[in-house]
């Protein structure tokens, strides 16, 4: 079996995940916000927006985006049993949100149609080819949209979430092409790595301008159980912001 048929198997089983903690969700999606430094970029980004996500996964982000401004968000995933469950949500919550079954890196959506894409939080690692994702982000905004990233800082699976002290795992390398993540929820799939500097470099290479680029302490997940502050303590990147406009 391919490397990309064992991910896409493993988040169909961990998307049922969205279906177990629906109820959950659902209470979350009400009052979902985004993260300070989201909510400062795409603010101004947002009044009347179509917004497309691509690896949606559960959605609540895009109740978020709504509430900011967006007109529509269009979320794209190809968990079926993700699709399904954010869906069923946007519809019993009446937001403009609709989802569709959709593998990157090429959607086959019709280019141009959106005005941010919004995507990351554990989206990137899972693609193999980074610059046909670029080129197809960079294809399906207008002239003149924006692309927001907000990922785990290319460094985090190196770290090794020990209690006293932040250490660097022996089994890593920060240059390595792939690991195997070894934590829940897709624990068994191959992750593609690249460095902070391959995935801005991929970003310009596809005809984007970047406007913005930051790390940030914080992570935006951590493995169950695990004591944040042996991964963060402020002193370690932990997530990557990054905004990019396509050219008029
Ligand atoms: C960490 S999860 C969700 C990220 C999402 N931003 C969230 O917060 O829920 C990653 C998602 O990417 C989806 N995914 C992974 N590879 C994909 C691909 N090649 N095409 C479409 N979806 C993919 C998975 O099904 C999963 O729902």
């Amino acid at each position: 079996m391919s490397v990309h048929e064992r991910t896409r198997r493993a988040w169909e089983d961990a998307s049922r995940k969205h279906v177990r903690e629906y109820a959950e969700h659902l209470e979350l999606a009400r009052t979902a916000r985004l993260l300070p430094i989201e909510e400062e970029l795409l603010g101004p980004l947002l009044d009347g927006a179509e917004v497309l996500h691509p690896q949606s996964g559960h959605g609540l982000d895009d109740h978020a985006l709504v509430r900011l401004g967006a007109r529509a968000v269009r979320g794209l995933d190809y968990s079926s049993t993700a699709v399904g469950a954010a869906q069923r949500r946007a519809e019993e919550l009446a937001v403009p949100c609709r989802y569709e079954v959709a593998e990157l890196p090429r959607t086959g959506l019709a280019p141009g149609s959106a005005d941010l894409v919004y995507t990351g939080k554990g989206a990137l690692i899972w693609l193999e080819d980074l610059d046909a994702w670029a080129q197809e982000m960079h294809r399906l905004l207008r002239p003149g949209g924006h692309l927001f990233v907000y990922e785990a800082h290319p460094l985090v699976p190196l770290w090794a979430w020990d209690a006293d002290e932040a250490r660097v795992r022996a089994d890593r390398s920060y240059f390595a092409a792939s690991h195997v993540n070894d934590t829940f929820p897709a624990g068994g799939a191959t992750e593609h790595q690249r460095t902070l500097a391959e995935l801005v470099m991929t970003v310009l290479g596809a005809g984007f301008e970047l406007l913005h680029l930051a790390e940030h302490p914080e992570p935006f997940w951590q493995p169950d159980g695990e004591d944040p502050a042996a991964a963060w303590d402020g002193r370690l990147p932990n997530a990557v912001s990054l905004l990019a406009r396509r050219g008029a």
